[in-house]
């Protein structure tokens, strides 16, 4: 028996009703992959660059770090069940998620670097990283990273919308070139957000792996991550421990993060639950139009804000299967 044959007779017992699998991606766009080269100056790092706010800053800060690692899953995953695909278009999307994704990961370890300047813990938290990717995850068999890598992109796309839909949030800071970073990042999250989606329920669509994988991406990103976050302010300065205004700085981080208003998570536990739903697709929440808005405030070849930064982009070709 081929590949594609074993993988079918293995997804293919695990089928559930009412889910949302898509036949025909003709009409899905063709994404693009930008190159960027920020030039990150540790002069010009802002520490504090999330709303003046050390805590939260550190939760983004320690997420950079570890992200690289959830990005090199997905596109070693990505990579392995392309072969699998036949539609030529989720075929040229998957290869485009999986350049952005490449990109992702080399621009923040760039900015990792400027961050190990900074005092950050990076050499220390690439360690862990690497012993719970290497020993952990990437153990995994394919079925469950595939749910897995849908999993982490359905965090990224919730992440994405809250950013796009608070947009304000970038501009507390005069750092311009992480601003620029994470502005890239979260455009792309959002505009690739549905392919690992499709690709999974193409190659498997078994609800209870898909619900184990977002457990152990819930597990990474809501527990693993802030706990990594929780420790920088104490590793770049000790004495914050016994800081008023320390603590002061944690009560509003944590409301920035956690709050139910406007909480980075606190505000999205409806839109990250929503996965739970045996129908649930990521373009029910639909973000055309902020992504539309963004492309032309970041993009637009005059006036674009990231345009000082921008190389090229090239969109893969699309090959019959
Ligand atoms: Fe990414
Ligand atoms: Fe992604």
């Amino acid at each position: 028996m081929n590949m594609p044959a074993i993988k079918s007779s293995v997804f293919g017992k695990f089928k559930t009703k009412n889910q949302a699998v898509i036949k025909d991606f003709s009409n899905k766009d063709l994404i693009p992959i930008r190159h960027f080269d920020f030039k990150f100056k540790v002069e010009e790092a802002d520490p504090k660059f999330y709303l003046n706010a050390e805590l939260a800053s550190a939760y983004f800060e320690a997420l950079s770090i570890f992200l690289t690692y959830g990005e090199d899953l997905v596109i070693e995953t990505a990579r392995y069940h392309r072969d699998f695909l036949k539609d030529p278009i989720l075929k040229q999307r998957v290869t485009a998620l999986i350049g952005q994704e490449a990109l992702h990961s080399k621009v923040h370890e760039e900015w990792n670097e400027i961050l190990k300047e900074k005092d950050f813990p990076v050499t220390f938290y690439r360690f862990l990283a690497k012993n719970v990717f290497n020993y952990g995850f990437l153990k995994f068999p394919q079925p469950m990273k595939l749910s897995l890598m849908a999993g982490i992109e359905h965090f990224t796309a919730v992440l994405a919308e809250f950013m796009m839909k608070h947009e304000a949030n970038f501009f507390h800071s005069q750092d311009e070139r992480q601003r620029g970073l994470w502005m890239w990042h979260m455009l792309e999250e959002s505009e690739h957000k549905d392919i690992a989606y499709d690709v999974y329920q193409t190659l498997s669509g078994n609800y209870a792996l898909r619900i184990t994988g977002f457990a152990a991406a819930l597990i990474t990103i809501m527990f693993l991550v802030p706990l990594g976050g929780v420790l920088i302010p104490f590793y770049r300065r000790p004495s914050n421990l016994f800081r008023l205004s320390y603590w002061k700085d944690v009560k509003r981080s944590a409301a920035l993060l956690l709050g139910p208003k406007d909480g980075v998570y606190g505000s999205t536990v409806g839109h990250i639950l929503d996965y739970l739903r045996p129908d649930f697709h990521p373009n029910d929440h639909d973000t055309s139009e902020y992504l539309a808005y963004y492309k032309e405030r970041l993009l637009n070849p005059e006036t674009g804000l990231l345009m000082p930064y921008f190389i090229k982009e090239v969109i893969p070709p699309v090959r019959a299967a």
